[in-house]
């Protein structure tokens, strides 16, 4: 393959393989001495045209550790805000010769249209509502890692399923993978084609959470939420955020996974984010070691890899 656009069209094979290449990377990343030269010489450009923590940095540092000359776009000082167009953006970025373009834009498919107008490789850092498929892995490393396997789980995917790629992806690649996968969500969170994705549907956080081994919770994604119902606060936290009493309704070895940025007090409370259930710290970590295998495997398809 040549881009990584999302989990869909990937072969439980070929996921398990970046599964597989990504534990190496787990104790590269943990030893004193951290860079391989597999990119050396090979330029990445990350192009993020919105906000990031996580992913941005963890990219950066995976094509660094394996060699490469990374570029981080500042899109907020770029011509983008003078009026060019993405595709104009990325034309002109492909015209500098990069080797692979990582790309995070607000609208779904955005990434797939750049993919199609470069000669380089193209990973989606995440596309509006649509996919974040190194979420997905990174989140399925963790799992794998704690709990052995991926087959016969259960897992709770929680609240603002709507608006959300890292929901998409996951369960994509959790079915790919035998596990059995619910969302718990109020109505107005879920999306209109819910049936199409052969999940088991909740309202309710005590049913939707009973005996599962995995709660995966996410953020009310106001940024995607343009005109329509916006929970209160105070309201959406006493129905739908995760604390102790509700996470009891989980098997007693449930683990707890938010792929971040958290509200702390909306959709999670702070006893349980940072409590001995919690994967959330695993989860940043095993993003660097997911990306250095999806850069790895890319490489092998890129001029003279
Ligand atoms: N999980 C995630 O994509 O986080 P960032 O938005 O900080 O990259």
């Amino acid at each position: 393959r040549r881009h990584l656009l999302g989990i869909e069209g990937l072969s439980p094979e070929e996921i398990v393989g970046l599964l597989d290449l990504a534990e190496e990377f787990v104790v590269l990343n943990r030893q004193v001495e951290k860079k391989r030269a597999t990119l050396r010489g090979r330029t990445q450009i990350n192009l993020f045209f919105e906000a990031s923590t996580r992913t941005q940095s963890s990219f950066e540092l995976a094509g660094k550790r394996l060699g490469a000359d990374v570029m981080n776009m500042s899109v907020s000082t770029s011509s983008v805000k003078k009026g060019e167009t993405l595709i104009d953006t990325a034309a002109t970025l492909n015209a500098m010769h990069p080797d692979v373009l990582i790309v995070r834009h607000s609208a779904s498919g955005a990434v797939e249209l750049l993919a199609r107008k470069v000669d380089c490789s193209v990973v989606n850092a995440g596309d509006g509502a649509h996919e974040h498929p190194t979420q997905a892995l990174l989140d399925a490393l963790t799992i794998r890692r704690n709990k052995g396997t991926i087959q016969g789980l259960t897992v709770a995917i929680c609240g603002d399923i709507a608006h959300s790629r890292v929901a998409r992806s996951n369960i994509l690649l959790l079915q790919a993978l035998g596990a059995q996968v619910r969302v718990v969500a109020p109505p107005t969170l879920l999306p209109k084609d819910i049936e199409r994705f052969g999940v088991q549907v909740h309202h309710d956080m005590r049913r939707g959470l009973a005996d599962v081994d995995i709660v995966m919770m996410l953020r009310l994604q106001r940024e995607r939420m343009n005109g329509s119902f916006v929970p209160s606060v105070k309201e959406y936290f006493h129905f739908w955020g995760l604390d102790e009493a509700k996470l009891r309704y989980a098997k007693p070895d449930a683990l707890v996974m938010h792929p971040g940025p958290m509200n702390r007090g909306v959709e999670i409370d702070s006893a349980v984010a940072d409590g001995a259930q919690s994967l959330i710290r695993e989860q940043v970590e095993m993003g660097v070691a997911v990306r250095m295998a999806v850069l790895d495997a890319l490489s092998r398809n890129l001029p003279n890899g």
